[in-house]
């Protein structure tokens, strides 16, 4: 029976175990020009363990993809050292280091965009967020994309999936969760379309398949995993029919051969919102249509996480807030130690307290 502990062949790579770093955007690039900072490669070298895979967090295609003052991206050439610096960090561990790349579509505002309107499948109302220099604000109106933009975006995710692989990443993850923009198409509370990439599902999921057909071109399939969020609600989205939509999108990324797919469950409404008690579900109904490795996130701790990898419903598991607060995860969690407390104060922005001051176990027992 697989358990955390035994590897796992990932696309490309064969991993020595199963305790993924989830992706968490943390608001530490360095202003102006979004510069990935050296407390953001002292974070993820911290993180990094022999044959671990850690996904970076949401890294904007460009600069009307960005939501979040601080939050990372890569579309300027000034960016190139910061990232290589991350990869680097990651890779003296041994580790494995794949880039989330993300279009925030109708989360956003004018002062994040660069002065223009948000971009969506289609005009929805949303009362959504967006950060700028004035903290959290309402995200500005946004406009439907023309159909004639749809080919620069993908071409902007091509780009990017480049200057990952320029910075010496070992692959890249599509954002297609948490209702930003590919999620946006997906799902048919926020496109209303008329066109090609509207109405049935098999338009709906006409960009998600450009996007990942242009991270492919860059990478090969065997370097590429996606994000999804069957249940999530963060960002205004909804679906009439989730299990049904998002069992034909597991179906569509199945036939690609992708190295992964990752499913957020729905203990996890939003970015963060725990609902306790709901057992991981989406995988359940993914797993059929998808016989490629499967990454459940969301509300796990160790002994959750052994036990959906023994059921077989996910291969691997990734962890975001414990790993904020435990650098040392995968050992904690092999050796069944105490976790240290994660602080939500540090979440979003500020300087190494509460980022990379978090000591390991061994550290912390014999200081
Ligand atoms: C501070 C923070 C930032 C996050 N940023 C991202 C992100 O950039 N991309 C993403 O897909 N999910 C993001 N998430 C969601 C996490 O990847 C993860 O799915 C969620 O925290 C649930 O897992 P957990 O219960 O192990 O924390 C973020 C979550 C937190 C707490």
């Amino acid at each position: 029976m697989a358990h955390l502990f035994t590897p796992k062949k990932v696309g490309a790579y064969t991993l020595s175990h199963r305790v993924v770093l989830a992706p968490m955007t943390r608001l530490r690039t360095i202003q102006p020009g979004d510069i990935p900072s050296p407390m953001m490669a002292d974070f993820y070298g911290q993180r990094a363990s022999e044959g671990g895979l850690e996904i970076i967090e949401g890294v904007s295609i460009s600069i009307v993809a960005r939501s979040y003052l601080g939050a990372a991206s890569f579309y300027h050439d000034g960016q190139v050292e910061g990232w290589k610096a991350i990869a680097n960090a990651v890779h003296a561990k041994g580790g494995r280091v794949f880039m989330q790349l993300i279009h925030g579509g109708r989360q956003s505002h004018v002062e994040m965009t660069g002065g223009v309107d948000p971009v969506a499948p289609s005009v929805v109302p949303f009362e959504g967020v967006a950060l700028t220099k004035d903290g959290f604000v309402p995200a500005s109106p946004h406009r439907a994309l023309d159909i004639e933009e749809i080919p620069g975006i993908i071409e902007e995710f091509r780009v990017a999936a480049q200057r990952a692989l320029d910075a010496g990443f070992d692959g890249v993850e599509l954002h297609g969760a948490n209702g930003y923009l590919v999620d946006q198409f997906i799902q048919d509370g926020t496109n209303k379309r008329a066109d090609a990439y509207g109405g049935p599902i098999e338009n709906r999921v006409r960009f998600l398949r450009e996007a990942v057909e242009a991270l492919i071109s860059v990478w090969g399939a065997d370097r590429v995993g996606v994000r999804i969020s069957p249940s999530g609600e963060w960002g205004g989205i909804s679906d009439s029919n989730p299990e049904a939509t998002f069992s034909y999108v597991a179906k569509v990324l199945n036939d690609y051969k992708i190295a992964y797919l990752h499913v957020i469950e729905p203990r996890i409404k939003g970015d963060e919102t725990l609902h306790e008690g709901h057992a991981p579900v989406a995988v359940k109904y993914l797993r059929p249509h998808f016989t490629g490795p499967i990454i459940a996130a969301g509300g796990f701790d160790g002994a959750s996480a052994e036990a959906i990898v023994a059921s077989g419903d996910a291969d691997l598991v990734a962890f975001g807030r414990h790993f904020t607060s435990n650098p040392d995860l995968p050992y904690r969690v092999k050796h069944k130690l105490p976790l240290t407390p994660y602080v939500r104060a540090g979440f979003w922005g500020g300087d190494e307290k509460h980022y990379t001051d978090f000591p390991t176990y061994e550290a912390a027992a014999t200081a």
